[in-house]
């Protein structure tokens, strides 16, 4: 690697964390609106010492192997994962590395605005009001669903589901989770949850906020099956991984009314978003902006070029996904 490594990052980040970056490299930022093209991304990778990714991109063996051998770290843009396959990094011994921590709080606010919004139907009534439809006010307009002193199920309890937990104890809800991982003691002490089977948190809760990591075993874990099994009054927010639903049994569900509304950040083909979905009143839906706000999307930023520098100085990025990449 010479003194100025050559990063990429595929695309355009915010300004302070891409000047910290450029004193120390020469950086290449591909600037485009809807993503690279694959077989472009596997040209521009090519000699890189360093390349930020985003979770619109797959770091696999082909795309390690397009960048060469001279490729230290990929540093991920994103606390999720799934478009990295850490292992192939591994084998490649390059360190790969995400934003986990800085986005946890602003995710979590996410979720619950799309709880609310889907409950209290803020996104038809909107729709409503912009389409000039005549009204006047009346008792039994547009009714939802209380969120307060109902039963919230979380599941996947990591960093975002507990804290969403917190916002849900403010609003003095009962507070259930499911966790493949059993959690300590402390943690549920903390955020005043009891641990569910999955059955009878589905069958418990009036809102379900969905914090999985997206993996083979939680591919399409919301079906016809799980939505069958909710209260029809239930309200489904998903702030994950888009593929973790099975968007056309939620269409199925919504439209038979098995459940009363979803509120989506996060689709099964992004960016494609379900037609039968959006031709939904009782679906709140918006572009994956979980963690979108100026002050988290610095903080990503930040954590990304600390990564990069550290992988620079032979030392251990501080969010490293593959310890064994930098000799375990
Ligand atoms: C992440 O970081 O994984 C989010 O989905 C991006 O907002």
């Amino acid at each position: 690697m010479t003194d100025r490594p050559n990063v990429l990052v595929t695309r355009p980040i915010m300004d302070a964390p891409l000047a910290r970056l450029r004193e120390r490299c020469d950086v290449t930022v591909h600037e485009n609106d809807f993503g690279i093209p694959r077989d472009e991304l596997l040209h521009v990778v090519a000699g890189r010492d360093a390349i930020v990714t985003m979770l619109t991109e797959k770091v696999d063996a082909e795309f390690l192997a397009a960048a060469g051998p001279q490729l230290r770290i990929v540093a991920n843009h994103a606390v999720g994962f799934d478009n990295v396959d850490v292992a192939a990094c591994t084998d490649a011994s390059v360190l790969a590395t995400n934003t986990p921590d800085v986005l946890t709080e602003t995710t979590a606010d996410t979720a619950f605005a799309l709880l609310m919004a889907a409950a209290r139907r803020v996104g038809e009534g909107e729709r409503f009001l912009r389409a000039g439809t005549p009204w006047i006010w009346g008792p039994l307009m547009m009714l939802g669903q209380d969120v307060h002193h109902k039963t919230i199920g979380i599941v996947g309890f990591g960093r975002i589901g507990q804290a969403v937990a917190r916002r849900a104890k403010g609003f003095g809800m009962r507070v259930a989770y499911n966790d493949a991982v059993n959690l300590p003691a402390e943690v549920e002490a903390e955020t005043g949850a009891e641990r569910l089977d999955l059955d009878d948190l589905l069958a418990q809760a009036d809102f379900i906020s969905i914090h999985t990591n997206l993996t083979p075993e939680t591919r399409h874990l919301f079906g016809a099956e799980a939505f069958r099994a909710m209260k029809p009054t239930a309200v489904v927010v998903n702030t994950s991984r888009g593929p973790v639903v099975d968007e056309q049994a939620l269409a199925d569900a919504l439209e038979a009314g098995e459940i009363f509304a979803a509120g989506l950040d996060v689709f099964e083909r992004e960016p494609e978003v379900e037609a039968r979905l959006l031709g939904l009143e009782n679906v709140v839906v918006i572009p994956h902006l979980g963690s979108a706000t100026v002050d988290t999307r610095n903080a990503m930023g930040d954590v990304v070029v600390d990564n990069l520098f550290a992988a620079f100085d032979g030392a251990r990025p501080p969010t490293l996904l593959n310890p064994d990449a930098f000799g375990g």
